[in-house]
């Protein structure tokens, strides 16, 4: 039934790591390598298989499960959609994350253009599944 699917969406959503309530993030996350001209950050015991792109605005792509609102909302155009195609080959068979439910995704918002960010916040206070934060310098 669709409002079962809903709740279990709902549900799995909610037993997801959120990167907003991460006071480690990001200074006590090590830079993995570059990304554009933004930092891939990666922590031991945290992060699954992509890590955090952007430092400011960081997006945890293990997190993110491309609703896109984030692209939309943006006044200064920050994102970027990054296709990952490895995604919809594990999608076709049916692989879940590590949690065993959190929705895959094929690409992640990536924040292309973070040193233009001019911290309304709107991205993350509207991510569904807060998987950005926002850090001012
Ligand atoms: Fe855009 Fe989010 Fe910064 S909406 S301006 S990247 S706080
Ligand atoms: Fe991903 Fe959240 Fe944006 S799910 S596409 S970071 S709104
Ligand atoms: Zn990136």
């Amino acid at each position: 039934m669709p409002t079962l699917i809903a709740d279990e969406k709902t549900q799995a959503m909610a037993e997801i790591r959120k990167l907003i309530e991460d006071p480690s993030f990001p200074n006590g996350w090590p830079n993995k390598e570059t990304h554009i001209d933004h930092q891939i950050k990666w922590k031991d015991g945290v992060s699954k298989e992509y890590g955090v792109h952007g430092t400011a605005v960081g997006v945890d792509f293990d997190i993110c499960i491309a609703d896109g609102i984030c692209i939309t909302v943006c006044p200064v155009n920050v994102f970027d959609r990054m296709e990952l195609p490895g995604e919809q080959e594990k999608m076709d068979k049916g692989v879940t994350n590590d949690s065993g439910k959190a929705p895959l995704a094929t690409w992640k918002a990536d924040p292309a253009r973070e040193n233009d960010c001019i911290f309304c916040r709107a991205c993350e206070i509207q991510c569904p599944v807060q998987a950005i934060k926002i850090t001012e310098p």
